[in-house]
């Protein structure tokens, strides 16, 4: 086990505050490569390891993968405990997503769910746009991704949206209205 003290003894001043001082919110501004990470990382070393809290018990969200691979592979060094030493660091993604699958069944969903990326999106609609006998053209894969995408910000699930009408033509379900 790598010692604490010592990553702390060699932060520099500003550094040390942000690491040390752990109630209530913290704003850290840095310029690039300036040591931000580094904070952050030695600052949940310092938290787990006074027992301040416990590592589920911190949300760790980083921009990108690779920022999170390096913070886990760092407290990893200093904590002990599995490979993943703090189950909830990661991407805003990863984290959603583990969040989801682990509560998939409140939303009546399994937790195998497949989330389709932008290209099997369209590959679907253009799917269903075919066996629904649409006009291709009209019902592009974009404008029909668009709609789903307002109706999903407004809240609506499936079965609100009944009929569809888009700016150039009006869908009318085969399974008729209910
Ligand atoms: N006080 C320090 N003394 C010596 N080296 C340091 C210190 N603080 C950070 N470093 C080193 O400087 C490099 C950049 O640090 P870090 O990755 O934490 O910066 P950052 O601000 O997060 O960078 P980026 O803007 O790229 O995200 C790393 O190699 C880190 O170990
Ligand atoms: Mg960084």
């Amino acid at each position: 086990m790598n010692n604490i003290e010592n990553l702390i003894k060699n932060l520099n001043e500003e550094q040390k505050e942000a690491v040390l001082s752990t109630e209530g919110p913290n704003l850290i501004v840095a310029g690039a490569g300036s040591g931000k990470t580094r904070v952050l990382t030695t600052r949940l070393i310092h938290i787990i390891n006074e027992k301040k809290a416990w590592p589920n018990q911190i949300l760790c969200v980083t921009f990108t993968n690779k920022a999170a691979k390096e913070m886990q592979n760092r407290v990893m060094q200093y904590v002990k405990g599995s490979s993943n030493a703090v189950p909830w660091l990661g991407t805003f993604h990863s984290i959603s997503v583990k969040f989801l699958r682990r509560h998939a069944e409140a939303l009546g969903y399994k937790s195998n769910f497949t989330i389709l990326d932008t290209e099997d999106q369209k590959k679907l609609i253009r799917n269903i746009v075919k066996g629904e006998d649409l006009d291709a053209k009209k019902f592009s894969p974009q404008l029909i991704m668009y709609h789903i995408d307002q109706w999903k910000n407004k809240g609506l699930m499936p079965n609100d949206v009944k009929i569809v009408i888009f700016h150039h033509a009006t869908y009318f379900p085969k399974s008729g209205l209910k």
